[in-house]
């Protein structure tokens, strides 16, 4: 196995490097030491992950003379709210933090959102790492600053846009996902090859399932691939002003979708964004932007890997769904925002979709 691999965010002064490869953690103070300027981090992860990478990298952090009070959460997405970012920063301050000290977080994308804020606000903003442990956070939700909590009125509603001074995305830590987990990071990777990279996308058809099989090198080419697609999005557009947009591609449906079910585990977002991909392509086949053929091998690809293409039966409507899309923070003068799709590699945004025909493509798809 090759050595680590390295993308870099440009953002100036606030740029950062992201580090794919194995045994990351057990290398930790080398890999920290540009970044973190006192001798302290503070470890913030869940029960979960805790069991699992907390004994890889404890004994790197005190090898490396680093001291690291580890705060573990509760796993689930309820523990991104309120109450946790409290009960986190009064955590943190009961050791009395000093500007310098820096924040890790080391879990998937609830740990790495609720640190991420958490960062932002004590002593007005103190550094963080992110040291994704799902391949859905490496690929997506570590890379790029977006931090946030969810309330009572919608996911993501409280949050800022903060990035992080490094990301670690160290691939041994997904040898202990599960395989529905591995996939719903796979749709994100698809996602980016659909986006802009068709290359990507063809690279992934002739290798995802040694990917998915646990192949490192794949991994590591892939994990690659999408943080620079991420990288070069986020550079280009960081507070999501313009092309950023186009991340969501796929999330319009996936969202709404996930709304109707209620966020729990019946479908994870990746399955969401899946499902949401082949929607976007199949809309954009219907208003002839589009060739019929990729929207197909878009399916393909997805079921030989072993992700859903379809919605899954449920007690939804066209309606609810449609009425879910307009909830979305990304509506804008009560018009909702889409991602499609000219061909493979070739997305854009439309914020002027009739939406006579999203409901036609829902009512099939439902009945199909
Ligand atoms: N996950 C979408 C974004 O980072 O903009």
């Amino acid at each position: 196995m090759s050595a680590s691999a390295s993308v870099r965010v440009e953002l100036g002064t606030r740029g950062y490097d992201i580090l794919i490869g194995p045994c990351l953690y057990e290398h930790i103070g080398d890999h920290v030491a540009a970044v973190l300027k006192t001798r302290r981090l503070f470890v913030v992860t869940d029960q979960r992950v805790a069991a699992a990478q907390w004994p890889r990298l404890e004994p790197a952090l005190k090898a490396a003379g680093i001291a690291a009070p580890c705060i573990v959460l509760p796993p689930g997405e309820a523990t991104k709210g309120l109450e946790h970012l409290g009960r986190l920063l009064d955590a943190v301050l009961d050791h009395r933090p000093e500007r310098g000290d820096m924040l890790l977080a080391l879990g998937g994308g609830v740990v790495g959102d609720i640190t991420g804020l958490a960062a932002s606000l004590l002593l007005r903003g103190v550094g963080y790492i992110q040291a994704p442990t799902t391949l859905l956070a490496q690929v997506d939700s570590a890379v790029g600053g977006k931090t946030a909590i969810n309330t009572r009125h919608g996911k993501n509603l409280i949050g800022a846009f903060y990035q992080p001074r490094l990301v670690l995305a160290d691939l041994d830590s997904l040898a202990s996902l599960p395989q529905r987990e591995l996939l719903a990071g796979y749709a994100e990777m698809v996602k980016y090859g659909l986006i802009d990279d068709p290359a990507l996308f063809a690279w992934l058809e002739a290798n995802g399932k040694a990917l998915v099989a646990g192949d490192l090198a794949a991994r590591q080419h892939a994990v690659t691939l999408s943080c620079a697609a991420k990288a070069r999005i986020v550079a280009a557009d960081e507070r999501e002003d313009g092309v950023r947009a186009l991340l969501n591609l796929g999330h319009t449906f996936g969202h709404a979708l996930e709304a109707a079910i209620g966020y729990d585990d019946r479908l994870l977002h990746g399955e969401a964004v899946a499902i949401g991909l082949v929607l976007a392509f199949e809309l954009s086949v219907r208003l002839g932007l589009c060739p019929a053929a990729d929207a197909a091998r878009l399916r393909r690809h997805l079921a030989v890997v072993g992700l859903p293409t379809a919605v899954p039966r449920g007690p939804w409507t066209t309606d609810r769904l449609v009425e879910l899309m307009h909830q979305d923070k990304k509506v804008s003068a009560g018009r909702v925002t889409f991602v499609l799709a000219r061909g493979i590699g070739r997305a854009f945004v439309a914020r002027d979709v009739d939406l006579a025909a999203v409901r036609a493509l829902l009512d099939q798809t439902a009945a199909a």
